[in-house]
Formats: structure tokens, C-alpha cells, sequence
């Protein structure tokens, strides 16, 4: 992974380019990296705050022989090789909150973005989009984000290289994947398991369907989240913002 790499100074969304790129036939592993992104996109519409210099802004392509309905998988199985490079690198044990916010002390220091182009039957290409904040102070951070954000350098009390995180993202990414397509999902549902806060405890989710509250008692084999609500009815969560 990571064999081809477009590399920009400044872009809208390096999740564009990437989805530009895989339409035009871009082969699996195919990274577009970014500086600086004047549009940078998070989950359920959101923007993603990515200023010049201070982060990991990238997309890779993926081109697994899945059908889509397996993709959150993929989201699960990224979460665990962002945790587990930031682990390698920092020496901090990051949480995970379903389905794939990074946290470090309870504050999101990076997220993933997934989106697909597939046939009613099978996966085209999936594009992976992580936003990383990396050497942001407190105050580089929006106000309206400030409670909430984090970065890896505040949490670790030093600045950091970019570039070796990024190699170590894509060396747990392709060792995760490489096991993922022999083996299936389970082995990643045991490591995500092992990462995640959530699971056990009682959580609420804001689905486009509304607000739902229960327990989150842990992931289907195709990485929906369950969660048991005070009826003790199982729901299966497709994708939702989920607080603790
Ligand atoms: C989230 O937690 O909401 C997901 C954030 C994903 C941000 C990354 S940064 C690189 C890529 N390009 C984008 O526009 N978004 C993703």
C-alpha cells in the first residue's frame, strides 16, 4: 500500500481526489496526501479542520473482493491500524469509539472517513479517508472543538515527524489487511474489541432515524453496532454519533 503517492500541497479534499482517482482506475493502495485541505470532510457532513503542516490528511484506495454490505469492516479494520500505529509510535494506548473515532484521554485526536463505489454486488473501490491531528496546540484548534480535540503531541508532550506515522499507519494497514483477506473479519473484531470504550456501557446514538439509548453490547460480524434498549431489544446500528 502506499506504492503510488499523489502528493499536494493544498487541495480541497484529498477524499475527492482519491474518488476521482479510483474512478479513473487508480490500483488498489493508490495514497493521496495533502498539506493542507481548504474542504476537508468528516463523517455525517461534517467539515474536518485541516490546517497547513500540523496533520496527516489522506486518502487511500482500496479495492477489496467484498460485497458492500461488508464494508464497515473495512472502517473497523482501519480504526485498529490508526490505534495501533499511533500506539507504536507514541507509546500511548488510544480508545476507540464505535465506529472509528481515535482517542486519546477521552478527546478525538484523529478520524476516518470511509466511502464506497460499488455494484449492487460488489465493492469497486473503497476510499479510506484519516484525518490526524498531529502537532496542534490546544489553541490551534477551533473553539467550538477545543473540549473535544486533541492531538498527539498534546497528549505526548513533544512534536512529532509526520512522515514516519504515516509509514506506520500503512505498515499495520496492509499487515491488517493482508490478514483480513485471508482470514476474514474476526481476527480485526477481536483487536477492535480490544480497543474499543464503548462496548458494555450505556450509550447514546443520534441516527438520522432519531435518538436511541441503550447499552452497546458489541459489533455484528459486519461491523454494525448492537445496542440493547431498556426493553432489552437488540437494535443493529448502521451508522450513528454515538456519546458516552
Ligand atoms: C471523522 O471523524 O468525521 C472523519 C474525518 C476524516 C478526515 C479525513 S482527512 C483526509 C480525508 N479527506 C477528507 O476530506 N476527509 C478525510
Amino acid at each position: 500500500l502506499g506504492h503510488m503517492i499523489h502528493f499536494f500541497e493544498e487541495v480541497d479534499s484529498t477524499q475527492r481526489i482519491a474518488a476521482k482517482l479510483a474512478y479513473e482506475g487508480a490500483p488498489e493502495g493508490t495514497l493521496v496526501v495533502a498539506e493542507e485541505q481548504k474542504a476537508g470532510r468528516g463523517r455525517l457532513d461534517r467539515k474536518w479542520f485541516s490546517p497547513q503542516g500540523t496533520g496527516i490528511w489522506m486518502s487511500l484506495i482500496l479495492r477489496p473482493p467484498i460485497p458492500p454490505q461488508q464494508a464497515p469492516q473495512l472502517t473497523l479494520l482501519v480504526a485498529v491500524a490508526v490505534s495501533q500505529a499511533i500506539q507504536e509510535v507514541t507509546g500511548l494506548v488510544p480508545d476507540i469509539k464505535w465506529p472509528n473515532d481515535i482517542l486519546l484521554h477521552g478527546k478525538k485526536c484523529a478520524g476516518i472517513l470511509t466511502e464506497l463505489q460499488a455494484d449492487p454486488d460488489r465493492v469497486r473501490s473503497v476510499i479510506i479517508g484519516i484525518g490526524m491531528n498531529v502537532n496542534q496546540t490546544s489553541t490551534q484548534f477551533p473553539e467550538d472543538i477545543r473540549a473535544i480535540a486533541t492531538s498527539l503531541a498534546i497528549e505526548k508532550g513533544e512534536r512529532m515527524k509526520r512522515a514516519p506515522l504515516i509509514q506506520e499507519i500503512l505498515l499495520q494497514l496492509e499487515r491488517l489487511y493482508k490478514q483480513y483477506l485471508e482470514h476474514g473479519f474476526r481476527p480485526i473484531k477481536l483487536l477492535w474489541e480490544g480497543y474499543a470504550v464503548s462496548i458494555g456501557k450505556p450509550v447514546t446514538a443520534r441516527t438520522l432515524d432519531g435518538v436511541m439509548r441503550g447499552i452497546a453490547r458489541g459489533i455484528t460480524d459486519d461491523g454494525l453496532l448492537i445496542l440493547e434498549d431498556e426493553q432489552n431489544q437488540l437494535h443493529y446500528i448502521h451508522s450513528a454519533d454515538i456519546q458516552l
